[in-house]
């Protein structure tokens, strides 16, 4: 046999298992019952598949286990910090770098060196902790997508780009309160899509023209970089790490959760060039996380990252990575089922609200579709969607701009055995898509509420209500934010 395998061959074999247990159809139902239907609630031993993220849910490989055993855990000058900064350094080229416990962590700190009340922050969309953070500083955040990013099925290379006509009318109107410029590679709101080296370019030069700093929210630089190499013009021969270089050389700095594209269970960091802006960000780092040697990590977690980054960028590791994605996807789009196109690095993103156009988006339907699956099949999914990003800083709601329902596949876990049994999953609850019904919110916090809310389904008569209306988010365009109770009357 001459044929080179397939690209979703595994490129590892398996050398240490976890058990993992399908609990009856009863028991899945009880479970989300006791969760308040929200599966961030449910115990993980009720889960079977669990595509809830990618995030600290990837398995390391040998060698990270191995150079664990070898982590320097000295407080201050750890051997392992050194080994850490140099692959962080190597890969990025940016001088100071800054050890966090997760991403959100290196988000805090570069908010509280360089965000104040009033700010206004463009990025391509931003993932909900990064907005969380800002708004928490009094700052806005303004997602500026490109236009095809708003538009699920249709197939273009990099849905993830900045639309830069918008943010040259940001800057040109509101500059002086623009401290920033965040570009998020790949746009995980926005599909998993990434972003291209041309738009890159783009960015950097209208932040050169107005005189702002350009950072990365880097985590799944890796993936991005892969899809640039595939995608993108005179791109398909180079190494990965190359265009990742490129792609960290256009910013002055970057934070990463290394959660993702470092290959870790837990870890993040900060890295950027200015001098000013690095010296205090290690005097918070001192104050919440730890001494600059370590942040929030142990030696060991150091030790992993910096293998982590040497492995991510390896190109049999990324070509499976992002084939059986596409894999999963095309199982998922062949029976029907509405997805984000082309699928991007890190999952797959159903359009719940094409799939559930009976339920309006201020009835949740990514909620309706990823409660249905688990009850189906075991297999957890998160909703990324009105009910994570609708509530507004007035305590209104306002659909989000898409309702898509992640699966998201943690690195290196899974077999594609498993993903056809998740698409197939899929398949079955979108085919009996007409009994799939909204829900409300019981109960919620006014931050990152999608983590700890409380849903109920809706009744009878409140589906009615609530189904008889324009089912599309389109539909609220350019209304104001109205509370949830307005769409049940
Ligand atoms: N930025 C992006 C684009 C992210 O996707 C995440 C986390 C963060 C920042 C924060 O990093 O979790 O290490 O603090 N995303 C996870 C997810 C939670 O499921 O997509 P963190």
């Amino acid at each position: 046999m001459n044929a080179s395998p397939p690209s979703v061959l595994e490129p590892f074999r398996i050398k240490s298992v976890e058990p993992i247990r399908l609990v009856p159809p009863a028991r899945r139902r009880e479970a989300l019952r006791a969760a308040d239907h929200n599966v961030f609630r449910l115990r993980a031993d009720d889960v079977f598949i669990d595509l809830l993220t990618d995030s600290g849910t990837g398995a390391m490989s040998a060698a990270q286990w191995g150079a664990m055993l070898q982590g320097d855990e000295s407080y201050a000058g750890s051997r392992s910090f050194e080994r850490f900064r140099d692959a962080v350094r190597d890969l990025t080229g940016f001088e100071h770098v800054i050890p966090t416990h997760q991403g959100r962590a290196a988000e805090r700190i570069l908010f509280q060196v360089a965000v104040g009340l009033g700010d206004v922050v463009p990025n391509n969309t931003h993932f909900d902790t990064t907005r969380a953070n800002l708004e928490a500083f009094g700052a806005t955040p303004r997602d500026l997508p490109a236009a095809e990013a708003r538009r699920p099925a249709l197939a273009h290379p990099f849905k993830g780009n900045m639309d830069l006509a918008a943010l040259e009318r940001l800057l040109a109107a509101e500059g002086e309160r623009v401290p920033l410029v965040l570009v998020t590679v790949t746009n995980n709101s926005g599909g998993g899509q990434p972003v291209s080296l041309e738009n890159l370019r783009g960015v950097r030069a209208l932040c050169d023209r107005y005189r702002k700093p350009l950072f990365l929210d880097a985590c799944r630089f890796a993936e991005n970089a892969w899809l640039i190499r595939e995608r993108e013009p005179g791109q398909g021969e180079r190494a990965p790490k190359a265009i990742a270089g490129e792609m960290f050389a256009l910013a002055d700095g970057c934070f990463v959760s290394a959660k993702k594209d470092g290959l870790a269970n837990i870890g993040g960091f900060l890295a950027l060039h200015d001098d000013a802006w690095a010296e205090r960000a290690s005097e918070l780092l001192i104050l919440a996380e730890g001494f600059p040697t370590y942040g929030g990590l142990a030696g060991y977690d150091l030790e992993a990252i910096a293998t982590g980054l040497e492995e991510v960028v390896q190109e049999d590791y990324l070509r499976h990575r992002i084939d059986s994605i596409a894999a999963f996807a095309a199982r998922i789009a062949d029976a029907g089922v509405p997805i984000v196109e082309p699928p991007g690095g890190h999952a797959v993103y159903v359009d719940a609200r094409a799939l559930l156009p009976h339920v309006p988006p201020l009835a949740y339907p990514g909620i309706a579709l990823v409660n249905a699956l688990y009850e189906e099949s075991g297999v957890r999914a998160c909703e990324i969607g009105t009910a994570m990003f609708g509530l507004q800083p007035d305590g209104g709601e306002r659909p989000a701009p898409l309702d898509l329902v992640r699966l998201a596949v943690p690195r290196r876990v899974y077999t594609q055995a498993h993903l056809d049994y998740a698409a197939d999953a899929v398949a079955a609850v979108a085919a009996r898509r007409e009994e799939l019904h909204g829900y409300r919110i019981v109960s919620a916090s006014r931050r990152l509420r999608l983590f700890t809310a409380r849903f109920a389904p809706l009744a009878a008569a409140e589906r009615e209500a609530c189904e008889g209306r324009e089912g599309r988010g389109d539909a609220y365009a350019g209304e104001p934010a109205r509370a949830l109770e307005d769409c049940l009357v």
